[in-house]
């Protein structure tokens, strides 16, 4: 296999609106991140990815941007970037933006120009569709409730949203959109960025019909209809020769609704589109079907079957990138550990081991290495993310799909605010983010869970992550290994073997919160301890592994 400086790395996600707030507006910012390089630093990760920061309404947070080459009013100055940048490069960070092209803002000027009129020069520069019988071109819904279709009187034409309505999707068969987009990145590169991470990229190539697709529970067919279109990897391939080879990048497509199969061309080892995808599938594990508002949760079978099949399904052909959190997605540790008070940090540290145990490159969201937990909201009024308020409006009040208690359970289960909300620094007022009114509810744990206390104590959930990142600097099977899923039948335990000639790996984790007999395989019994979440003890033939366990010993 060949060896890349982006698969030995590991990633940290921040998520600038709820990081650090330096000059007390509520609001985290272009300067609070430069604060805290050294803590960063002294996590041990190599590249930061940065949630947009570009110039925007922020009608979801950022993901809708009115000018690609300008800072937020609220994040700072251009300058401010600059210094950023530099702090992070002295730190022996890369810096990674989050490229979000599959629309714009309907603020930004090309939309402003494309709704004029149909003979706009920029007319084309977005999906524009006459009605169909006086309703919407065809079934396809907004991924935030409603339809992907909004009307506009000016032109009597209906254009095309797959987010919000202030999200209108760009089109992609437009040679000039393409070139905007690169000329965009280039200037980005040239100022000394070193990748992207590429938003919903799954989506760009539409299919010039846009045939409609299966209803779900609000009776619209998915966002996600168009994932994987016809021109998709043609695109990548242009973009990979007008821009990424400009420069020893790092890439990773968001590609909802990727299939193994697409990702073995997506992230091909050819190099020839991106270096890694984020696929979804483990974290539908717990959907009913395809919607997630369910407080369902997930069967630890289906976990290793999903996660197995992506890990065997890329060796060697392509590569992984290994999540369980980020910006739109509930806490893990809430979510697939336990974070009641008697389980929070084993089973958080147990998380982290499974995940950083595999092969691929692993991404930890702000305040994952801490175990935040998702977020006690009482009423809808606590929550800012468009999608969990406009599916509520909808599934609640327009449709009576759930009612309001089902649907807050739901929401305190699976809104993307859980991960939103701010980060924990220390015990003082609003966990130390911000010296102003912070612009969303902080976790009311932060007494508890902050990086304050966990620097001050050696057994803490921060110091495992570190100890996990420097085991994948320093050994290369962690990163190289191949992975074999042992044990796929059991309900409670998530076992596999890396192996790199020679060497070999055990890793074993108790999902449960009771204790589970293993059999050791005897190639393992004389093995030594690398981590562990508890007291290591000898390594015997049957093992009881206690209420989330979990250790990796090496051959
Ligand atoms: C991606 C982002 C998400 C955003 C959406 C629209 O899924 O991760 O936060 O809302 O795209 O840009
Ligand atoms: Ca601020």
């Amino acid at each position: 296999m060949e060896k890349r400086w982006w698969k030995e790395s590991i990633v940290y996600q921040i998520y600038p609106r709820s990081f650090k707030d330096s000059n007390g507006d509520g609001i985290g910012d272009l300067n609070g991140i430069t604060e805290k390089m050294d803590y960063l630093q002294k996590l041990g990760i190599n590249v930061l990815w940065l949630s947009p920061v570009y110039k925007s309404p922020n009608d979801d947070n950022g993901y809708d941007i009115s000018n690609y080459q300008a800072i937020m009013d609220e994040f700072g100055t251009m300058e401010d970037f600059d210094r950023m940048l530099t702090a992070a490069h002295e730190h022996g960070i890369k810096l990674v933006m989050d490229l979000v092209v599959n629309h714009t803002s309907d603020e930004h000027p090309w939309f402003i120009e494309s709704q004029k009129s149909v003979d706009n020069p920029y007319r084309d520069y977005y999906i524009w569709r006459p009605g169909k019988d006086g309703k919407e071109p065809n079934n396809w819904g907004s991924c935030f409730s409603g339809p992907a279709w909004k009307y506009d009187e000016k032109t009597d034409m209906y254009y095309l949203h797959l987010f919000s309505k202030k999200q209108p999707d760009l089109n992609w068969d437009n040679p000039k959109v393409r070139q905007e987009v690169f000329d965009m990145m280039n200037w980005w590169l040239d100022k000394g960025v070193d990748g992207f991470r590429m938003d919903v990229i799954s989506l760009i190539s539409k299919k010039p019909d846009l045939p409609d697709g299966p209803v779900g529970i609000n009776g619209y067919a998915s966002f996600n209809e168009p994932a994987n279109g016809p021109h998709v990897h043609e695109y990548l391939q242009e973009m990979r020769e007008k821009v990424l080879n400009n420069a020893d990048t790092i890439t990773v497509g968001e590609c909802s609704g990727v299939t193994l199969e697409e990702a073995k061309k997506y992230a091909r080892s050819d190099e020839k589109e991106l270096n890694m995808v984020f696929q979804f599938e483990h974290m539908d594990v717990d959907a009913d079907g395809t919607n997630k508002w369910t407080d369902k949760k997930m069967d630890l079978r289906d976990l290793k079957e999903i996660l197995t099949k992506w890990q065997k399904g890329l060796e060697d052909i392509a590569w992984n990138s290994l999540f369980w959190e980020n910006h739109d997605q509930p806490r893990s540790v809430s979510r697939f550990g336990n974070d009641s008070r008697e389980y929070h940090d084993v089973s958080a540290k147990m998380l982290a081991t499974c995940l950083h145990m595999m092969q691929g490159t692993p991404y930890v969201y702000q305040g994952q290495e801490l175990g935040m937990t998702n977020v006690p909201f009482t009423s809808v009024e606590d929550f800012r993310d468009l999608d969990s308020i406009n599916a509520y409006h909808e599934l609640v009040e327009e449709q009576e799909v759930f009612t309001s208690e089902e649907m807050m359970g739901y929401l305190r289960y699976k809104s993307r605010d859980n991960a939103r909300t701010p980060f924990q620094w220390d015990d003082s007022e609003n966990a130390g983010f911000t010296t102003g009114t912070p612009w969303i509810m902080v976790n009311p744990n932060y007494k508890e869970i902050n990086v304050k206390a966990e620097l001050e104590n050696p057994d803490s959930i921060f110091y495992y992550y570190q100890k996990l990142i420097q085991l994948r600097k320093e050994k290369e099977i962690i990163v190289y290994g191949s992975y074999d899923l042992l044990l796929p039948d059991s309900k409670e335990i998530y076992a596999y073997t890396r192996t790199l000639g020679e060497e070999k790996l055990l890793v074993v984790c108790n999902f449960s919160e009771t204790e589970v007999e293993m059999e050791i395989p005897k190639e393992f019994r004389n093995a030594d301890y690398l981590i562990s979440n508890y007291e290591t003890r000898p390594l015997e033939k049957i093992m009881a592994l206690r209420p989330y366990e979990s250790f990796v010993v090496e051959k």
